[in-house]
C-alpha cells in the first residue's frame, strides 16, 4: 500500500500550502515594527559594542533581530549569535518559529538548548537558550568564545540570572577585547598592561569583540545604559490599539472564582475574541481548567464551545505549543497563562485579558537565610504589559478584578530577583567561574551584603566552599556543575556516598516539578484514596519514589507487550488518571530524571541503590536538606531550627495527619501561615550526628 501524508491531502496540495504559508509568514515578517528599522539596527551593531534594544511585546524584537545580524553576517566565521530567554518556553517556541521563518529545520541554522532539552547542532548559528543555561556554558568556555553577538532578552524583567549574566558579560566584553601596541604587537590582557603603557603608547585594536544587545519592553532603558558606560538605545515604534481597562466595583475575595465569572460574562455577552487570563501557577491553572470544563458541560449542546488551553513554565512543550493553535470554528479559546505570557511569548487571537493582579514571586530573608514562594499583587508595569496583550490585533478590553483605587498602590515596577532571593547557587556559579570576591563583583544592583554572607556561610555548611570561601574539590566543583539549587546538588553528592543515589536523583526530579498528585474539588475522597496506595508514613519523599517507581513499572509493563511508545505514553497517561497523578508532571519529572542522570553518570558518581533500607534513606535525606529541620512544639505547631521560624505542616504533606517529633522539608510557602511542604520523618540525633558542622554542641 503506498503511504500518503497523515493530513490526507496529495503531495502537490501540500506543497501548496506550504508555499502558501511561507509567503503568509513574509509578509508577516514585512509588517513588524521592526521591519522599518532593520538597517539601522545592524547599523548601531556594528558601530557600538552595547546596543540597547527597546520596544514593545510583539514587535518582532526576538524573532526578527537574530535574523538580522545573520543575514548582515555576523556568523560569517562559523560564530554563533546566542539570545537568552528566562523562560524555556520562550526559547523553544520562539526558535521554533524562527526555524520555520527561515524555511529550515528546527536544530540546523537555528535551535534552542534549554536545561533537559537539547535542539542545537554544529550547525546552529542562531540559538535561543534560557539565561541559566548561558551561565552554565561560561563555566566551561569563560570567554564564551564561540558567539559574536549575544542578545540578553527580556531584561526589563530582571530575573537573577538575566542580573548575574549581565555582569558576567561586561566582563567578558572587557576581556575579549583584544589590544594591540603601535607596532601591531597584541597585548593579551589590556588590565596587566596597563601599568607599563601609557594610553598613547597603544591603539586600541578590537579583533574578536563580542557584541551585545539588551533587549526590554519596558520603556525604561536607563538602568541599563548607565550600567554600560552610556550605551547606545534604540526604540522601535510599537503599534497598539486601545484597549479599554475595566475595574471591579468591589474588593474580590476570590480571585480565582472572579475568573472564573468573568471568563463565562465574557463568553456569553461579548463579540468574538479569545481570552487570556493570568493566573499564578501551575496549580491554579489546572484547577480552573477543570471549574471550566464542569461549567461548560451543563451548557446546552448547540451553544458555542470553549477551549482551554494552558501555558505555564513546567508544562512540557509539545503541550504550551496548543496555546499558540487557533481554536476551532465556533469556540473561543481560553488561555490560562502565568505571567509567562505578559512579555515573553506571544499568542495571537487574544481581545480580551483577566488581569487578577497577582503573581507568585521569591520572596528571601536574608538573615534566616530562607527562601519561600509567595503570591503578592503585580507591579503597575505588570498590569499595563498584560492589559497591552489584548491590544495587539485590534482593540480589545483587559479585564482587572481589582477596584481602580488598588491600581494606585501598586509598585511601579517589581524589585529586581537578585534582592529577594537566596543566592547560594549564584555565588556558586560565580565561585566556579573563578570569581572569587563576589561583594565587589558589578552587580548591576547589589544584592545586601547580609545576603551574600548569609549564602556563603549556607554554601560552606553544605561543603561547597571551604573555611576560607574557596570553592572545595571536588564537591563544590561537583555541586557547580549540576543545573540545580545547592542544596539538591548536594543531596546527589551524599546520596552518592549513602549508597541511594538512585532513590535521590528519582526526588530530586520529583521535587523539581510542581504538583505531582492532582484532587479535583469534584473527586476529592476518590484523590485521596488513590494517594493512600503511594503513602508512605515515613513522609513525602519516600511517597514521591513509591510514584515515580509505579509509574516506570506500568510503562516496563507495555514495553514488555512491545508496545510502541506512543501507546506506552497512552497507557501512562491512563494509568495517572486512574491513580490521580498529574500526567503532564510525572513526564516532565522522567525527562529531568534522564538529564540529571546522564550528569551524575559524567561526574563518576556511583548509581546505586539502598533498597528497602528506607531508614538509610532518610538518614541520607536528614544529611543533605539538614539546613531545612523543623521540630514539633507543644502547642502542636513547628519550629524551624535554622530560622527558629514557627511553621505549620502544608496540608498537601502525608505527614499532615500523623505529625513527627522532628522532620526536614523541602519547601516554605507563605499564604496567610507559613507552610512547609515535602517533609520527611527524621530522628533528632541524626542531626547532631550527620551534620555535626551545624548541630554539634561544642561541650
Ligand atoms: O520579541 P517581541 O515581543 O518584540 O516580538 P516577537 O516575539 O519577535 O514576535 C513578533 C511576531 O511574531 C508576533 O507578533 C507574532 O505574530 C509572531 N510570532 C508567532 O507567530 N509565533 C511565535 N511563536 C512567535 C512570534
Ligand atoms: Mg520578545
Amino acid at each position: 500500500m503506498p503511504s500518503f501524508p497523515s493530513s490526507g491531502a496529495s503531495p502537490q496540495k501540500q506543497q501548496q500550502n506550504n508555499a502558501r504559508r511561507r509567503q503568509l509568514i513574509r509578509q508577516q515578517r514585512k509588517s513588524l515594527p521592526i521591519a522599518s528599522v532593520e538597517k539601522r539596527l545592524v547599523e548601531e551593531v556594528r558601530k557600538n559594542d552595547t546596543v540597547i534594544v527597546v520596544g514593545e511585546t510583539g514587535s518582532g524584537k526576538t524573532t526578527q533581530l537574530p535574523q538580522f545580524l545573520y543575514d548582515a553576517g555576523f556568523c560569517l566565521d562559523g560564530k554563533v549569535i546566542g539570545i537568552t530567554q528566562p523562560r524555556r518556553v520562550a526559547a523553544v517556541t520562539v526558535a521554533k518559529r524562527v526555524a520555520e521563518e527561515c524555511n529550515d529545520q528546527l536544530g540546523k541554522r537555528v535551535g534552542y538548548s534549554i536545561r533537559f532539552d537539547d535542539s542545537t547542532s554544529n550547525a546552529t548559528r542562531i540559538k535561543y537558550m534560557t539565561d541559566g543555561l548561558l551561565l552554565r556554558e561560561a563555566l566551561l568556555d569563560p570567554l564564551l568564545s564561540k558567539y559574536s553577538v549575544i542578545v540578553v532578552d527580556e531584561a526589563h524583567e530582571r530575573t537573577v540570572h538575566t542580573d548575574v549574566l549581565l555582569g558576567l558579560l561586561k566582563k567578558v566584553q572587557r576581556s575579549r577585547t583584544i589590544y594591540a601596541n603601535k607596532n601591531g604587537k597584541i597585548l593579551p590582557d589590556i588590565q596587566d598592561q596597563l601599568q607599563y603603557f601609557t594610553p598613547k603608547a597603544y591603539q586600541g585594536i578590537k579583533i574578536d569583540p563580542l557584541k551585545l544587545i539588551i533587549m526590554s519592553a519596558s520603556l525604561d532603558a536607563k538602568c541599563f545604559s548607565d550600567y554600560f558606560g552610556g550605551a547606545k538605545a534604540v526604540h522601535i515604534q510599537g503599534r497598539q490599539y486601545p484597549v479599554d481597562i475595566l475595574y471591579t466595583y468591589q474588593p474580590e475575595s476570590d480571585y480565582l472564582d472572579a475568573t472564573l465569572v468573568t471568563i463565562f460574562q465574557i463568553h456569553l455577552e461579548e463579540g468574538p475574541g479569545d481570552i487570556l487570563a493570568f493566573l499564578t501557577g501551575q496549580e491554579e491553572i489546572e484547577s480552573l481548567e477543570r471549574l471550566i470544563q464542569e461549567r461548560t458541560r451543563q451548557f446546552p449542546p448547540q451553544s458555542s464551545k470553549i477551549w482551554t488551553t494552558p501555558i505555564y513554565s513546567s508544562l512540557p512543550s509539545e503541550q504550551q505549543m496548543n496555546a499558540f493553535k487557533p481554536a476551532p470554528a465556533g469556540t473561543r479559546k481560553v488561555v490560562l497563562a502565568t505571567n509567562i505570557a505578559e512579555t515573553s511569548v506571544t499568542i495571537p487571537g487574544i481581545k480580551y485579558v483577566i488581569d487578577p493582579g497577582m503573581v507568585k514571586a521569591r520572596a528571601y530573608n536574608p538573615v534566616t537565610g530562607m527562601e519561600s514562594l509567595i503570591i503578592i499583587p503585580v507591579s503597575k508595569a505588570q498590569a499595563l504589559q498584560r492589559s497591552g496583550r489584548a491590544g495587539r490585533e485590534g482593540p480589545g478590553k483587559c479585564y482587572r478584578l481589582f477596584q481602580e483605587s488598588e491600581f494606585d498602590k501598586l509598585v511601579d515596577s517589581t524589585v529586581p530577583e537578585i534582592k529577594r532571593c537566596n543566592l547560594a547557587n549564584v555565588v556558586l556559579q560565580l565561585k566556579a567561574l573563578g570569581i572569587d570576591d563576589i561583594i565587589g563583583f558589578d552587580f548591576m544592583e547589589k544584592p545586601s551584603r547580609t545576603a551574600i554572607l548569609k549564602s556563603l556561610e549556607q554554601l560552606i555548611l553544605l561543603g561547597a566552599l571551604t573555611d576560607d570561601y574557596k570553592l572545595s574539590d571536588p564537591v563544590g566543583r561537583q555541586m557547580a556543575r549540576l543545573p540545580l539549587d545547592p542544596m539538591y546538588s548536594k543531596a546527589l553528592v551524599v546520596s552518592s556516598e549513602f549508597k541511594c543515589l538512585e532513590e535521590m536523583l528519582i526526588v530530586v526530579s520529583m521535587l523539581s516539578v510542581e504538583s505531582i498528585f492532582f484532587a479535583p474539588r469534584d473527586k476529592l475522597e476518590e484523590a485521596r484514596a488513590a494517594r493512600k496506595n503511594f503513602e508512605s508514613s515515613e513522609g513525602d519523599h519516600i511517597t514521591l519514589v513509591k510514584v515515580y517507581r509505579a509509574a516506570a513499572e506500568c510503562l516496563e509493563k507495555s514495553k514488555n507487550a512491545n508496545a510502541k511508545e506512543k501507546t506506552m505514553e497512552k497507557a501512562l497517561n491512563r494509568w495517572c488518571r486512574e491513580n490521580f497523578i498529574n500526567y503532564r508532571s510525572l513526564r516532565h519529572a522522567r525527562d529531568v530524571h534522564s538529564q540529571i542522570q546522564g550528569h551524575v553518570q559524567q561526574m563518576g558518581l556511583n548509581l546505586s541503590s539502598c533498597g528497602d533500607d528506607m531508614v538509610l534513606f532518610r538518614r541520607c535525606l536528614t544529611a543533605a536538606f539538614f539546613l531545612n529541620a523543623a521540630m514539633r512544639q507543644p502547642d502542636g505547631s513547628y519550629r524551624a531550627l535554622a530560622t527558629s521560624q514557627s511553621v505549620q505542616i502544608h496540608p498537601s504533606s502525608v505527614l499532615f495527619q500523623k505529625k513527627p517529633d522532628c522532620t526536614i522539608f523541602n519547601e516554605l510557602v507563605r499564604t496567610s501561615q507559613n507552610y512547609v511542604k515535602n517533609l520527611t520523618r527524621i530522628d533528632p540525633l541524626w542531626l547532631a550526628e550527620l551534620a555535626p558542622q551545624y548541630y554539634a554542641t561544642d561541650d
